[in-house]
């Protein structure tokens, strides 16, 4: 890529404004529940701590909509952050004015703060100039280390860059971009993509991006449910998009036309209700009984994309292929990740609930990678350039 990294920088003595991604959630009680994205971004303080760098941290958290909202304060974070390093991180409860610019001036070297969420400022989601020069002059470096944000233009990683003397991206940045080519740009082939999720509608784009890039596409999920609609079967109840029917169909040609094999579910896991499956049942895909409704892929389907996926080299894997949060139709996502799991092809998984999926069953570590964006993964997916990583671009 054509961005610097943290490790080609000299941080000795200097201000080092790193933008994060700690939105992480929370309980009633303030607690972090998943500190994954937290965990993401160690190595990178940690580099910056033996670089010698005075570290100074921010991040979004939740959606405040520009006003302070103090459930959605990083103040949490910084504790949690503390206890992970070992290590006292001052959080100061504003991002930008003096308070800030106080706290930094009074920094010594490998010392680390925590400044407030950066979406309490109106000009944050507004890419606002003077807003990016007010956080730009808190630093002397800025890092942009929040891959998670990275398909969002706002002032902390757009902004911000045109005020900055010097600016590179993170050790997480740069591994998500290196996986992401490793995955795409020159994988190891045969190349095989599973997608899987509710709605085609927001997948679509990275279908047909990646249509012309994969070996074997593999569709799952109620989103399948709109091609064997394009297929001419009978849904029953089950959830599909009528207004993307035309679109399925179209894919479909496409693949065919590409020579790109994609498989679809053959059976299906039923029930009356999803939400109340007590009669669930697999019956074949094109015998989906009027009233039912489809939850899952059923184990002919688990077995096929098994098989299909036996000489992948490289697999990348968007989207649960069922309602795996209720057990009745969990089989199908699970038997993907231990296919997954004991394959001995490059995985690389994205997006939330995918890795939701993947904690549940203790088998996140059992991937090649694990991205820690949902939005940003899929856009990378959907073959766009992403601004926060424009922005790191030199010359
Ligand atoms: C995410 O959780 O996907 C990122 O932190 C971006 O958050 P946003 O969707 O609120 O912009």
């Amino acid at each position: 890529m054509k961005v610097r990294t943290i490790d080609q920088l000299d941080l000795s003595g200097k201000r080092t404004l790193i933008r994060v991604d700690f939105n992480v959630p929370l309980d009633k009680a303030g607690k972090i529940t998943d500190d994954t994205r937290i965990k993401a971004v160690l190595p990178t303080i940690r580099l910056a701590l033996e670089k010698g760098a005075k570290t100074i941290l921010f991040s979004h958290l939740g959606r405040p909509k520009g006003k302070a909202v103090p459930e959605m304060s990083l103040s949490p974070v910084a504790n949690h952050l503390a206890a992970l390093l070992g290590k006292e991180i001052p959080f100061v409860p504003e991002c930008v004015g003096e308070a800030a610019e106080k706290a930094v001036a009074a920094m010594r070297p490998g010392d680390v703060l925590l400044l407030e969420n950066v979406r309490f400022h109106p000009g944050e989601e507004k890419n606002d100039e003077a807003f990016g020069k007010q956080l730009a002059a808190l630093c002397d470096v800025y890092v942009n280390d929040a891959f998670a944000t990275a398909h969002r233009g706002h002032a902390s990683n757009v902004a911000v860059t045109r005020f900055v003397a010097e600016k590179a991206a993170g050790l997480l940045l740069k591994n998500e971009i290196a996986y992401f080519e490793k995955a795409l740009v020159s994988p190891a082939r045969p190349l095989a993509a599973v997608f899987g999720g509710a709605k085609i509608s927001g997948k679509i784009e990275a279908i047909h991006n990646v249509i012309d890039k994969v070996d074997k596409i593999l569709i799952g999920g109620a989103m399948a449910n709109t091609f064997l609609v394009a297929q001419g079967c009978e849904v029953g109840s089950s959830l599909y998009e009528a207004e993307m029917v035309e679109t399925a169909g179209r894919v479909l040609a496409d693949a065919a036309g590409r020579k790109v094999k994609l498989y679809l579910p053959v059976d299906v896991v039923v029930a009356h209700r999803l939400d109340a499956p007590s009669s669930s049942k697999a019956v074949p895909a094109q015998e989906i009984p009027a009233g039912w409704t489809a939850g899952d892929i059923g184990p002919a389907t688990s077995l096929l994309f098994r098989e299909a996926l036996q000489d992948a080299k490289t697999i990348v894997w968007n989207g649960p292929l069922g309602a795996f949060e209720i057990g009745a139709f969990a089989a199908g996502t699970h038997s993907l990740m231990r296919t997954l799991s004991e394959s001995n092809a490059i995985t690389i998984v994205g997006g939330g609930d995918t890795d939701t999926a993947l904690h549940k069953a203790g088998l996140i570590s059992r991937m090649s990678y694990v991205s820690t964006g949902g939005g940003a993964f899929l856009e990378l997916l959907e073959g766009k350039r992403l601004p926060g990583i424009v922005a790191l671009e030199e010359g």
